[in-house]
């Protein structure tokens, strides 16, 4: 069997939400269902990379011959992905949430009479940001996620900039795209080249598509 294009080359994988918690039984999350995340770990271990796939409490089966590292805050994504590198690339499709609760209670808070609980937020480290902008032993290809609901080939093209990545795959998101927790996707591949729009297709044949670019640019050194 000839060997695969990503044979021994390590490869992290974000994917799923995160879940921020309130108190011991309440926390915050988003609508990532892990299906986008968990087929690109798929196709890039199909062609032979050693993925590494840290994944928020997502509802998609988890990918089969990778290893998998669950996680739950982004706090905790974080952590998991810098004690994953170095790597030749990395795959940021994880929906992170943007804020924690900084008054995050020990235990559960009580329903009292009339008195409304107050949450307070703090901005989460963006994960994909801090890897791109790494001194040492920044992943030769840094792949980064846009989830938009409006303008989202500007917003994807100023986010790629923003973020420092190397390219990012955007998507519209809007309820009636049906893409977020759907089994479809339709993106934008935004590279330092420009942009391309991606015929709409299931996630694995997206996923298939982006693995094998991706396998292509880091043949390319
Ligand atoms: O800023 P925004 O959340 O729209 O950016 C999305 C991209 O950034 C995705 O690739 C996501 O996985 C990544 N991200 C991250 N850490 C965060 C927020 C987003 O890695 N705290």
């Amino acid at each position: 069997l000839a060997a695969g294009p990503l044979e021994g080359k390590r490869i992290v994988v974000t994917s799923g939400p995160t879940h921020e918690p309130i108190d011991p039984v309440r926390y915050i999350a988003n609508r990532s269902s892990g299906a986008q995340g968990t087929a690109i770990a798929e196709a890039l271990r199909d062609l032979g990379a050693e993925v590494v796939f840290v994944t928020g409490p997502a509802t998609a089966p988890r990918p089969q011959g990778v290893q998998v590292i669950e996680v739950e805050s982004a706090r905790d994504m974080r952590a998991a992905v810098m004690g994953a590198l170095p790597a030749a690339a990395a795959v940021f499709a994880a929906a992170v949430a943007d804020w924690r609760v900084t008054s995050e209670s020990g235990s559960k808070i009580k329903k009292q009479d009339g008195r409304l609980p107050v949450l307070e937020f703090a901005e989460n480290p963006d994960i994909l940001r801090e890897v791109a902008h790494l001194q040492d032993g920044r992943p030769g290809l840094v792949v980064g996620f846009a989830a938009e609901t409006d303008d989202v080939e500007a917003n994807a093209v100023a986010k790629r900039a923003r973020k420092g990545c190397d390219w990012i795959v955007a998507n519209d998101v809007s309820p009636e795209t049906g893409i977020m927790g759907g089994t479809e996707n339709a993106v934008l591949l935004v590279t330092g080249d420009g942009v391309e729009p991606w015929p709409r297709a299931g996630k694995d044949v997206v996923a298939r598509r982006l693995a094998e670019r991706m396998a292509d640019a880091l043949s390319k050194g």
